[in-house]
């Protein structure tokens, strides 16, 4: 039994929840000064009340449902209840609002500061899936002295080979990624945007090979990001930032700097828009990832908490 009780968020809730927000964004902003924590609740929430009406926590539900076929099934499960604008004063006001966030057959996911101790997450039963790391912009030194160019047209069959055997590698390591029937024709989409006018300040990918004696052995898909400057709490500080939505050496190659080189000759043109820093995603699972990104500078800014069904 809880000592918790669990209402709809209404507007007398909102000062208290703003008070709990903002008291929790002073610590972990004073932790790691990257984070932009949200400070007030939008509408749709609940809060959990202690038994002398106090405001113990609250909890914004959102639930996310990706469509069959849709790639992003490759990482994500097909519905989860995401955790919005999360404060709890103890384990015990999470566990009551998670129950009554729960949606029968959904996943739940928060997205914490990695900065900050997931253990909470990992008592009601969830586990650190992925995680969100940001490098400044400083230029990163090359590795392997391999030719690196932008990819052409002809490179298409190779591009796509890479693209799934990056995936593909996570299936021994994670339950949390793997190849899906969407993952080919979506990639194969963001290749012929790249032929076509190949801008990414409008959108397109960017593709950078790796050669070793003549073939193809490494390719790195990046693009630009745009953080909001107004608005809620966003998941980066306001600025543009060249992301890494994809990087493959192929088996053969890996470890010996490839990665490296076909990363800074990536990073080095995305500095030319002009940003302010550079992202990926890894599976906290892989453990080529978890030790090659903090070896290029990135270091992690979130973790994404996940329980599966
Ligand atoms: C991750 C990947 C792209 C890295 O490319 P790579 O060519 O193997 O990496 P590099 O040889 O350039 O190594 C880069 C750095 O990581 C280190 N590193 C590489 N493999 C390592 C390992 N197994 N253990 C510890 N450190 C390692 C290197 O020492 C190097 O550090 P340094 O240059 O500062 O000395 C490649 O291994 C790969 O394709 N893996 C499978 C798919 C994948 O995981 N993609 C990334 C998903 S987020």
């Amino acid at each position: 039994m809880t000592r918790y009780s669990v209402h709809p968020a209404t507007a007398a809730d909102a000062a208290s929840v703003a008070g709990l927000l903002s008291r929790q964004a002073d610590r972990l902003e004073t932790l790691d000064p990257r984070l932009r924590m949200p400070r007030s609740a939008a509408p749709g929430g609940l809060v959990a009340v202690s038994p002398s009406g106090a405001v113990a926590g609250h909890l914004r539900p959102m639930l996310v449902e990706i469509p069959s076929g849709d790639e992003v099934l490759s990482f994500a499960a097909p519905r989860t209840v995401h955790w919005q604008e999360l404060v709890v004063a103890d384990p015990e006001a999470l566990n009551t609002l998670r129950l009554a966030a729960a949606v029968p057959d959904a996943a739940e996911g928060v997205l914490w500061p990695a900065v900050d101790s997931g253990a909470s997450f990992v008592a009601v039963g969830l586990a650190a899936a992925f995680v969100f790391a940001l490098r400044p912009p400083e230029p990163l030194e090359g590795g392997a002295a391999v030719a690196v160019r932008r990819a052409r047209h002809g490179d298409t069959e190779t591009l796509v080979a890479l693209h799934e055997a990056e995936v593909g590698f996570h299936e021994p390591h994670t339950p949390y990624i793997r190849r899906v029937p969407g993952l080919e024709p979506a990639y194969r989409a963001r290749l012929d945007r790249v032929w076509a006018d190949g801008d990414p300040a409008a959108g397109s990918s960017v593709i950078h090979v790796a050669e070793a004696d003549g073939q193809v052995v490494a390719m790195c898909e990046s693009m630009l990001q745009i953080a909001p400057t107004t608005g809620a709490a966003s998941r980066l500080p306001p600025g543009r930032y060249g992301y890494l939505n994809s990087v493959s050496v192929a088996a053969a190659h890996r470890g010996s700097g490839v990665g490296r080189s076909v990363v800074a000759a990536a990073l080095s043109d995305l500095a030319a828009y002009g940003v302010d820093g550079y992202t990926l995603w890894f599976a906290t699972g892989n453990p080529l990832a978890r030790r090659v990104w903090p070896r290029l500078g990135f270091r992690p800014l979130w973790t994404q908490y996940e329980r599966r069904f």
